[in-house]
């Protein structure tokens, strides 16, 4: 079985690095420059390892490409492409439109093309299969699924193997290929009736989170205005043993899903006339949240930023990953400056960034911990400022949350 999958990022590499234990795969990725280093058996995605890439290679398994002729003769093709917010913040199809574009001009015999990427209900039904028919030149016959990934870059305990995952096809003969072909690297399969379903779990299991984090911020600084421990209560809360599931606060969510899906899930919803006001009230309160700490952190300083040395320690939006995309420190840094400080940051694993790059950890008037990788010391962020503000928890004797 020959299988394409598009889009070599978090979620195409990762299911590329696994299937190729069985499978012979193309990866097809736009960006020429990803697609050098991966056929140099250079990893670019935490979690997958560049010695389990070059082996790949070697064994013949694995080949990045950008042509798209190298899809033709695919029996199976994977989506795993952005879903981003517009600039409105409207769902963003057009990287899932490139996508069946590639298909639809290049693929010469019937395959299965099941989407992995995020999105609301109906997007393989409405818009994937019409789409790939438009850009076919002839009328090949194939079968569609989806399967949204659910993939938490940098984790160990839960991998392609043992987490379980969703699938529906179009059809039953796609179901049933769809089944096929993940069951030689998953274990656990979990169909579902319609394609919809899938889609809206999906959406909805990251609506969840963000809708929980929106909570446990709102409540820390309710905490804080009561003068008792957040952390305290979340663990004393937490003793009970059923009913109850711990977040934990902090500078607002960050990546490419949380901040991100629920909203395609509010778009979809107010179509349909039903307000989604958690969601967009969730979202509110967690871009509120740099704000907060910001506010906090000035009144601890007499009120007054402007001209002070600020030092944010760690601006990947979670530990130990260099992922930036939707940081909630961009945001704190934003708030920072326009009360006037003067910004620098840390965080070797990301290095540079828009343009900027990693200072060492010391020297700051002020230093604000907006995520905390396992490699930073504590005693060193202790050292690098008279006053800490921790939003992470993780730094005992700082300031925080
Ligand atoms: N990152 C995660 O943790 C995660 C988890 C679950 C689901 N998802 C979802 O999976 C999808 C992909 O996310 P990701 O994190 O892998 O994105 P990513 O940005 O890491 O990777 C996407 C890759 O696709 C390439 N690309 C874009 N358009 C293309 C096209 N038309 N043809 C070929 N290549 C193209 C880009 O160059 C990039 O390398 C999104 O819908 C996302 O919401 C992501």
């Amino acid at each position: 079985m020959k299988v394409a999958i598009i889009g070599q990022g978090y979620v195409g590499l990762t299911i590329a690095a696994f299937a190729a234990e069985f499978f012979e795969i193309v990866g097809f990725d736009s960006n020429e420059k990803v697609v050098q280093q991966l056929n140099q058996g250079i990893s670019h995605i935490e979690g997958i390892d560049s010695s389990l890439l070059s082996s790949r290679i070697k064994s013949g398994m694995y080949k990045a490409t950008s042509h798209g002729e190298d899809l033709s003769q695919s029996d199976v093709i994977i989506i795993a492409v952005p879903t981003p917010l517009s600039k409105d913040r409207q769902p963003d199809l057009s990287f899932i439109d490139l996508a069946c574009k590639t298909i639809g001009q290049n693929l010469s015999n019937p395959a299965l093309i099941i989407n992995e990427s995020t999105s609301f209900p109906g997007t393989l039904r409405k818009f994937i299969k019409p789409a790939i028919e438009k850009y076919s030149t002839s009328q090949i016959g194939h079968l569609y699924a989806i399967s949204p990934e659910r993939v938490d870059p940098g984790r160990t305990d839960f991998n392609q193997k043992n987490t379980p995952r969703l699938f529906s096809g179009l059809t039953p003969e796609a179901s049933g290929k769809t089944r096929e072909f993940y069951s030689k690297f998953c274990d656990n399969l979990v169909e579902v009736s319609s394609p919809e379903v899938a889609e809206a779990a999906k959406l909805f299991e990251n609506t969840f989170r963000q809708v929980n984090i929106a909570l446990v911020n709102e409540f820390a600084q309710i905490a804080h205005s009561l003068g008792i421990s957040v952390y305290e209560i979340l663990d004393a809360a937490n003793t009970k043993p059923y009913g109850f599931m711990k977040f934990t606060p902090s500078a607002g969510v960050g990546g490419h899903c949380i901040p991100v899906d629920p909203t395609y899930l509010a778009v979809v919803a107010e179509e349909h006339g039903v307000p989604a006001t958690f969601i967009r009230r969730a979202n509110e309160v967690n871009l509120e949240m740099s704000n907060y700490i910001v506010r906090r952190i000035s009144a601890d300083n007499g009120g007054e930023l402007n001209g002070k040395n600020v030092l944010v320690v760690g601006v990947a939006y979670k530990p130990n990953v260099a992922d930036v995309r939707e940081t909630a420190a961009e945001l704190v840094i934003e708030h920072l400056r326009s009360n006037g400080a003067v910004v620098s940051w840390h965080d070797e694993v990301v290095g540079t960034w828009r343009g900027e790059s990693s200072v060492p950890l010391q020297g700051a008037d002020i230093a604000v911990v907006v995520t905390k990788h396992d490699s930073v010391d504590e005693k060193r962020i202790l050292a690098s400022a008279p006053y800490v503000f921790d939003t992470t928890g993780k730094v005992k004797g700082a300031r925080g949350l």
